[in-house]
């Protein structure tokens, strides 16, 4: 996936003459943090450095991976055209970029980000954007600041975008609760591939379950989650890496795959899928094993072949994350 060519233009112009040294060095400290899911009461981005590094090497990643989750909710729920977003988190705007490459008649949005650098640098890539209101509001969602910051009027959207693993988990419950009330109709939570941030998923899923909220994606069915560790529930989204991307990254694949878990649900029921591809198809001749999740609550290998018919030529077809 490659970013929208105004959101490409605003970063290389936001990155252009920092040294690509700096970047790399910036981006690998950053890296690291991100790694070590360390929560030592510093934002991670603190610095224009900080700011910069993730320009080049994280927004990509999250860009990809919100917008893939983006495309899941479209696919289930053909009606949803949000006219309003609140992001949480917002970071640089990247899940405002994705929802207006998604849902471009996006006319009004709030982001709530903490991080004055970020805000900033944020705010500048967003006039780029085609989304007629854009409104930023500093606060920490960690704190009763958020009440104010996320307001009374629910909205359509409502994204929390790798955010979740940089709170105490004993934040999150709160948070979750408040961003339903705040939820029109569709809210979505997004983290890091991980064993670590699925499981942040499903405690996630399990109370949203409980405060009423209907399942739109990844899962087509809202009974306990069937896999069990050492397993996890993640997806990956195949990012292009630029020119300053590699050299930040001192890599040179000109593509990357950001692994992800993400949550969609709504106050509206979705078309359930039959099941959903949850791992990379395993393709011989004649012949494609899928891991699925399906709609009975169960998840399981299963195999198709050409004597299949039509089934196997969907199942064929099908990638990781593929709605069946
Ligand atoms: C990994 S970045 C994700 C940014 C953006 N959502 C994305 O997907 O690219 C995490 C964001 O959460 C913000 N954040 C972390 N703790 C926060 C808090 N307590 N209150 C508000 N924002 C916070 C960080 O400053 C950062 O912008």
């Amino acid at each position: 996936m490659e970013l929208p060519p105004a959101l490409r233009a605003a970063v290389d112009r936001a990155v252009s003459g920092r040294r690509a040294a700096d970047l790399a060095a910036a981006a690998a400290a950053l890296s690291e943090r991100y790694r070590q899911e360390r929560r030592d009461g510093r934002l991670h981005v603190a610095s224009d450095d900080d700011a910069l590094a993730y320009l080049a090497v994280r927004l990509p990643a999250t860009y990809a991976a919100v917008r893939a989750s983006f495309a899941a909710i479209n696919q289930a729920r053909r009606d949803f055209a949000p006219k309003t977003a609140l992001d949480i988190g917002a970071g640089p705007g990247t899940a405002l970029w994705a929802a207006v490459d998604c849902w471009p008649a996006l006319a009004d949005a709030v982001l709530v980000e903490a991080s004055p650098v970020f805000r900033a640098c944020g705010e500048a890539l967003a006039r780029e954007t085609s989304v007629p209101r854009v409104t930023w509001r500093t606060a920490d969602v960690a704190t009763d600041t958020v009440d104010d910051a996320i307001g009374d009027a629910p909205r359509d959207l409502v994204t929390l975008a790798y955010v979740l693993n940089e709170l105490a988990p004993d934040v999150r419950p709160r948070l979750l609760r408040r961003l339903w009330q705040a939820t029109a109709d569709t809210l979505v939570i997004v983290e890091p591939g991980t064993p670590a941030g699925w499981q942040r998923i499903i405690a996630a899923r399990a109370e949203l379950i409980q405060a009423g909220a209907c399942l739109v994606a990844p899962c087509p069915h809202a009974c306990a989650c069937p896999l069990a560790p050492p397993d996890w529930c993640h997806f990956a989204a195949r990012v292009a890496r630029s020119r300053l991307h590699r050299l930040a990254k001192a890599a040179e694949l000109s593509w990357e795959d950001e692994k992800f878990s993400y949550l969609a649900v709504s106050r509206r029921p979705a078309s359930a899928a039959a099941a959903r591809v949850i791992a990379r198809p395993r393709k011989g001749s004649g012949r494609v094993t899928l891991k699925l999740c399906r709609q009975d609550g169960s998840a399981g290998e299963q195999l198709f072949s050409r004597r299949d018919g039509e089934v196997f030529k969907r199942a064929w077809r099908s990638d990781w994350g593929t709605a069946l």
